[in-house]
């Protein structure tokens, strides 16, 4: 199947939109796609105590594991202003919990597409779950 850009930007649009972001006014939406083929959602969901706000990806990845998707394989990140806004540090290494290296990760305004690039590119030299060695889990749902 090939990548479901334009419903992927569709539903970012719509989870920026119901974007909570009273104190900064930076509305973001994500929109994940998992194996599964099913396209998940997320906003920014900001708080009075501001270190306490989630980003949009965030959210985004906390709706596929409650459905059961534990695989990303591609990702919109969509902002209002001019800016190319890539995500922060915190939701590359949430991403990567969740996607491949080459996965990749569209940003975006209103208008739609402006920049390509990959979690690899974005996250480089990842800490990851081998990086644990022995310790690390088998990855089953559920663990
Ligand atoms: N924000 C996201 O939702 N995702 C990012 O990757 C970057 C920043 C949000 C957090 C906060 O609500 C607002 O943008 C301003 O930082």
């Amino acid at each position: 199947m090939g990548s479901p850009l334009g419903p992927m930007l569709d539903v970012a649009r719509q989870a920026l939109a119901n974007a909570h972001a009273p104190y900064s006014r930076f509305r973001v939406g994500a929109c994940l796609r998992a194996t599964s083929g099913r396209l998940y959602g997320g906003c920014n969901v900001e708080n009075s105590a501001y270190p306490v706000g989630q980003c949009a990806e965030a959210t985004a990845i906390g709706a596929m594991v409650v459905a059961g998707d534990r695989e990303i394989v591609e990702v919109v990140v969509l902002t209002e202003g001019s800016e190319i806004c890539a995500p922060c540090g915190r939701c590359r290494q949430q991403l990567g919990e969740f996607a491949r290296p080459a996965v990749p990760v569209h940003l975006a305004g209103p208008e739609g597409l402006r920049v390509t690039t990959t979690l690899g590119e974005l996250l480089p030299l990842a800490f990851g779950r081998e990086t644990l060695g022995p310790r690390r889990p088998d990855g089953a749902a559920g663990a």
